[in-house]
Formats: structure tokens, C-alpha cells, sequence
């Protein structure tokens, strides 16, 4: 079957567009079949009596409904249908190793989500409720739903308190909106996550480090800062802090809170890392749910491409922050918290979560089987590690090497605020390579280097 003998209405639609319907129809029809190679836009436009550019149209048109794929330099083929189209960039790239962001590993979990939606489908009154708007808290059930499943993980939140945001970082804006005015300062770790720098950067708020050691910020330091900068909030990340990977514990927390009380400061707790460790110390909202702000987050548990996250708000703050959503984005689409909620409920989320822990446990032995000798610190059911460099190699020489071997790393710089010395670090998500070989490849890299630093030069 072919396609020269189109025949075209020129009184009709526009020419380009009947040719590209044409092609669609036959491939729906199966008389074009998948491989097949379309004649060259030479060919069929002699063919058919039109323009060579009314052919170009065509096939790019048809290319937009994923019917046909070019291929650079061997002509227009027919697609395989089973392709879908709506998906972009492979998430390996050749010739370079990420260990950049901070992303949960690649695992199969489209079974789970073909359920859940098959779940939605099945249920039309429920599918038409949910392309209605809704008010900017959302759906109460499901609220109520990601409070029992909070509860399963060691936090206690009041359904009545959850706010669903557009992930963690929508939530950060949304606090950072809501509390502060520009001038201000917040206070965070001396290393921090540069997402609430670059924030901070954009709405005119600066932020002061705090010192920490090995568990996280120290009271003291704490105490000080207040004094010295009247900040509006403090910003922490206890559990599986980024970069450092430090996890605060129990007495460390009650005495940071403590310090928060008397200065009258709102704790922002970050716990967007704290449900991957399989144990876990109290989150601080458990311990003072009135004075912290609790932002969670489903990118690094269940799946980024939902983009949900979610605040615990103590109950004064509520009416701002749902305003603040409102203005915002009115609501959160109801359709992603009723996906969220079926997966919290039917246990898939657990169960995705725990083939994330397992999957990390899996690439960090991996990982220490070349690396075990590196001064590095990491979580087995964390994404990212923390890496001191050996005393051989400068921060800046180590970037470059890396760089030149195609191994992406995160820089101590990023983590630090601007103006402020950063240690000779390098952040390594080892969450982030896209299988296990291209991790054991990025490892090797990463040992070699290590084991090799450069000459030092002489000065005379
Ligand atoms: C500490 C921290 N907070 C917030 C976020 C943003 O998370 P989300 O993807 O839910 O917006 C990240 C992302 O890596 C993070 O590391």
C-alpha cells in the first residue's frame, strides 16, 4: 500500500493536513505497516502535484502525532504504534556518568500505577468529581489517607492540618512566600540544599549559616545566630540531611527546639529524605507540632513525576498557607492526590518505597566495593553520599578531572552560601545513574581517580 495516490481536495482543509490525515488513516489502518520508509518529500509531493514544502508540513505534522519518525539522513518511517509518544530524553546519556541530583533510582513502578489507574477508570462518577475544582486544601479523604499512611512511617499529622503542594520545593516557596518579606533572613545549616538558596536569592531573603558537626546544627550556634541576625525562621533538614547525610538524633532535636521556643522562631523541618531510612528518630513536628512547619515530600518515596509534597502546618498558619496555595495555583490537581491516595492505601507505595530501599542497600555495597577505603558518608537507604576528597587533590582540581571523564558530581560550593568557604567536598548521588552498570562504570572512575592524584607542581 502506498501513499502517492492520495487524492486531494484543493477547495478542502489545508494540503499539508490532508496528506498528514491520509497518512494517519492508512497507518490506522494498518495498510501502512510499522518500518515502513514514506517516500522522499521529493517523490511524493511529484507525486501528489503539490510543493515539496506542503510535503515537509505533512510529515512534520504527522511526526507530532508520533505516526512517523525521521531519521537523520535514512528517510520517514512508519512508528511502532506501541511507542508512546508523549515521552521525551532516555535517561542515559552516553559518555557521562551522573552522580548530580538527587533523584530516586530508576525502578519499574509502572505495574503499580496502571492499577491505581485502572482503579481511577473504573470509576466514571468519581473521574468526573475529580475534574471539577476543589477547594484549595483539597480532597479531606485524602488527606485523611496520607495522614494514616504518615502515621505507618513514624509521623503523626493531623489530617486537618495537611496542606497537598506541588512538591517539596512548592512548599518551601510557599513558606518562604507566606512568613517572610524581603530583607529578611532565614537561618540553615552551614552546608544546605541550594534549592532554599536559589529561593531565598529570588525573593530577596538572606540566609546565615549555622554551624553544625556531625548530628547537624548545634544549639549554641543556634542561640547565637538569633541573637546576632533576629531571623524569621530556621531551616533544617534532620534526617538524612543534603549533603551531609547527618542524622540528628532525639536529644539533639528536643534542644534545637528548645532554643526555637525561647526565641520564638517557626522550625521549618525539610523531611523529604526522612522516610528512606528503614529506622528513624522522631521527626520534630511529633515533638512540637505547634511551633514546625513539616514539609514531606512523595518525589523520593513513590514517584517525582507525581509532583506532590505536602506541609504540616501549625494550626495558626493554616488559613495563610492555603491562601497562599490559592494565589498560588488555586489547588493542587485533584487527580494526582486521588492517584497518590489509591497507591497510599493499597499498600503499593509501601511497596515501592521499600524497592527503593532495597535497590540503594544494592548500589552503596556496589559503590564501597570500590570505594570502600574513601572517607565517605552515606546512608544505605539514602540517595547521596558525602565525600571528603583525599588531602592530594584540590577541590577545583578534582571537579575538572571529573568533568573531562564525563562523572557529574555536585561541588561543597553549591551547598554553602555565597561568601562562605566551602570544605573539600564533592556530593555523589549514587541514586542517580540510571542502571547498575553505569553505576559499577562511574565507581571505577570515581577509585581511579581517587587513587590517582595529580603531580603537584614546584614553585621556584
Ligand atoms: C532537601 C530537599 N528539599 C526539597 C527538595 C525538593 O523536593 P521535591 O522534588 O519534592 O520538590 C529536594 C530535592 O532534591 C531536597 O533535596
Amino acid at each position: 500500500m502506498t501513499i502517492m495516490n492520495i487524492v486531494l481536495d484543493k477547495q478542502g482543509a489545508p494540503l499539508y493536513r490532508q496528506i498528514a490525515d491520509a497518512i494517519t488513516d492508512k497507518v490506522q489502518r494498518h495498510e501502512l505497516m510499522m518500518g515502513t520508509k514514506l517516500p522522499t518529500h521529493r517523490a511524493l509531493a511529484d507525486a501528489l502535484g503539490v510543493t515539496v514544502g506542503t510535503v515537509t508540513r505533512a510529515y512534520a505534522e504527522a511526526e507530532r502525532r508520533g505516526i512517523v519518525e525521521a531519521k537523520v539522513g535514512a528517510g520517514t518511517y512508519v512508528s511502532d504504534s506501541d511507542k508512546p509518544h508523549w515521552t521525551f530524553a532516555s535517561p542515559e546519556r552516553p559518555g557521562i556518568t551522573s552522580f548530580g541530583y538527587n533523584v530516586p533510582p530508576a525502578i519499574n513502578r509502572a505495574d503499580l500505577f496502571s492499577d491505581a489507574l485502572q482503579q481511577l477508570a473504573s470509576h466514571p462518577n468519581e473521574l468526573n468529581n475529580l475534574m471539577l475544582y476543589q477547594p484549595p486544601s483539597g480532597i479531606v479523604r485524602h488527606r485523611e489517607i496520607l495522614s494514616q499512611w504518615l502515621a505507618q512511617h513514624s509521623v503523626i499529622a493531623d489530617a486537618s492540618r495537611l496542606l497537598f503542594c506541588s512538591g517539596a520545593q512548592n512548599a518551601m516557596q510557599l513558606c518562604l512566600l507566606t512568613l517572610c518579606r524581603a530583607g529578611d533572613t532565614i537561618l540553615a545549616d552551614k552546608f544546605t540544599y541550594p534549592g532554599l538558596m536559589s529561593l531565598a536569592r529570588q525573593l530577596q531573603l538572606t540566609v546565615k549559616p549555622v554551624d553544625m558537626d556531625d548530628e547537624g546544627m548545634l544549639p549554641d550556634s543556634l542561640q547565637a545566630a538569633c541573637q546576632q541576625y533576629q531571623p524569621r525562621m530556621v531551616y533544617l533538614t534532620p534526617t538524612l540531611q543534603n549533603p551531609t547525610t547527618a542524622i540528628m538524633s532525639e536529644s539533639r532535636r528536643k534542644a534545637l527546639i528548645n532554643v526555637c521556643q525561647t526565641q520564638q522562631l517557626v522550625i521549618v523541618e525539610d523531611d523529604v529524605n526522612g522516610l528512606l531510612p528503614r529506622e528513624r528518630p522522631q521527626p520534630f513536628v511529633n515533638l512540637a507540632p505547634d511551633d514546625v512547619i513539616y514539609i514531606g515530600g512523595m518525589a523520593k518515596t513513590l514517584a517525582p513525576g507525581l509532583r506532590l509534597g505536602f506541609l504540616h502546618l501549625p494550626e495558626r498558619f493554616y488559613p495563610q498557607f492555603v491562601n497562599a496555595l490559592q494565589n498560588h495555583s488555586w489547588m493542587i490537581s485533584p487527580l494526582l492526590t486521588a492517584m497518590a491516595a489509591i497507591l497510599l492505601e493499597n499498600g503499593g507505595a509501601n511497596q515501592i518505597l521499600e524497592t527503593i530501599r532495597t535497590e540503594m542497600e544494592q548500589r552503596w555495597a556496589l559503590l564501597q566495593q570500590y570505594l570502600g577505603n574513601a572517607d565517605l558518608r552515606f546512608h544505605p537507604n539514602g540517595f547521596h553520599g558525602w565525600l571528603r576528597l583525599p588531602d592530594e587533590w584540590s577541590l577545583s582540581e578534582f571537579l575538572t578531572a571529573c568533568k573531562a571523564q564525563g562523572l557529574e558530581i555536585k561541588s561543597s560550593e553549591l551547598f554553602v552560601p555565597a561568601g562562605y568557604s566551602a570544605p573539600p567536598c564533592v556530593r555523589i548521588a549514587v541514586s542517580a545513574p540510571p542502571n547498575r552498570e553505569t553505576l559499577e562504570n562511574g565507581c571505577q572512575q570515581l577509585a581511579q581517580l581517587l587513587a590517582n592524584p595529580p603531580l603537584s607542581e614546584f614553585a621556584m
